[in-house]
């Protein structure tokens, strides 16, 4: 049931630090500051990792890609399953294959890793449906342990799918010895912080989401921008807006501005700048410059230290606490979510149960 919560939408996005600390906990021995997850697939030996989903699950898969090749030095691969095997990508059978997907039923993912079996890679799948067709064809199963989502726009899958990844990146990396053992176990310090850091600002930005929300709603065009692994995380945005307000929206990479959209701005489009204070803030700050500088209006979602370093007087802000880079597209999901939720109910559209959309899409 949706118990105090008007949608499941709501309540699933209120879950998340329970259901984070939760899938946390079977990935991650806490007390020893250890990452054991990579059974079932030998991330040691492999050359490379193949990774194929869609829709969200797919921004998941390519934020665990900055994670696999930044910690574990792996090489990945990866597309839109409805992409991937029409490619011919020439894959190593000495590789791996992961496949993500909250239902483990969608058409495309599944057919991307029946190709990738038939080439004699290992099959490795994320999952939050354990009885699925995804996980019962799979060599190895890593469940998300998010427990049902109802909401057609999936929230507490897309964190627990980022969790997972980042403790299985981790985990590669112990197992490929490409971090040092101090440096393993502050990652692993800082997963284990989130669930408390999420707890915080769900309760902490709600009113300033509220008011943003009312200001999204009166637009027909929504651009969101960032760098790094906010990068993916800005296309998720976009399509969480799309897909419950019916708003037209966009996710790009902040670099990409002025290769194109920047002929758009203009008052009536808002854009969204996720930039947490990283290595790369100071390089989105002078895109979102050149947005201030076109009249463009910029609602930039950052953290303590990024809002220190902006001019707030130019823009709205929504100010997150500075947390450690693997757990900021975790965090930074929270207000993109409820962004997405808050413009949705002031649109008056069906939350739960958008147009023309089904939780499980098992047609290719
Ligand atoms: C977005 C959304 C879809 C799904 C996509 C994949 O909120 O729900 O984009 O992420 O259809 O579904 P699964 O993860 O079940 O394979």
């Amino acid at each position: 049931t949706k118990g105090s919560h008007r949608h499941f939408m709501e309540k699933e996005i209120h879950e998340q630090p329970e259901v984070i600390a939760h899938a946390l906990a079977h990935y991650i021995d806490f007390a020893d500051n250890r990452a054991d997850t990579v059974a079932g697939l030998d991330f040691a030996r492999i050359p490379s990792l193949a990774i194929s989903a869609c829709g969200t699950a797919y921004f998941a898969g390519l934020i665990g890609k900055y994670w696999f090749e930044r910690y574990a030095r792996l090489p990945v691969e990866i597309d839109v399953a409805s992409e991937f095997r029409y490619r011919d990508i020439p894959l190593s059978p000495q590789s791996a294959a992961l496949f993500i997907s909250q239902s483990g039923e969608t058409a495309d993912t599944l057919a991307s890793l029946r190709y990738c079996k038939e080439l004699g890679l290992k099959i490795g799948a994320v999952v939050n449906v354990g009885d699925s067709t995804i996980a019962r064809e799979a060599d190895a199963v890593f469940p998300i342990l998010a427990g049902s989502e109802i909401g057609v726009a999936s929230t507490k899958a897309f964190t627990c799918q980022l969790a997972v990844l980042a403790s299985l990146a981790i985990g590669a990396a112990k197992a490929r010895g490409t971090v040092s053992e101090d440096e393993g176990q502050a990652l692993v310090r800082n997963l284990a912080e989130m669930p408390r850091i999420m707890g915080h600002v769900l309760n902490s930005i709600q009113s300033k989401i509220e008011l943003l929300a009312r200001d999204l709603s009166k637009c027909d065009h929504v651009l969101y921008l960032g760098r790094g692994t906010s990068f993916p995380l800005a296309m998720e945005g976009a399509l969480k807006l799309k897909e419950i307000s019916y708003i037209h929206a966009e996710g790009y990479a902040a670099g990409e501005l002025k290769h194109g959209p920047i002929a758009l701005i203009d008052q009536n489009m808002p854009v969204i700048v996720i930039a947490p204070h990283d290595r790369f803030f100071y390089k989105t700050l002078s895109n979102m410059e050149e947005v201030a500088a076109r009249g463009g209006r910029i609602i930039l979602i950052t953290d303590e230290k990024g809002a220190a370093a902006s001019n707030r007087d130019t823009m709205h802000t929504i100010v997150l606490p500075a947390v450690d880079e693997i757990i900021a597209p975790m965090i930074f999901s929270l207000p993109i979510q409820l962004l997405a939720y808050h413009t949705a109910i002031l649109m008056g559209t069906d939350v739960d149960q958008p147009r023309n959309l089904a939780k499980s899409v098992t047609v290719e």
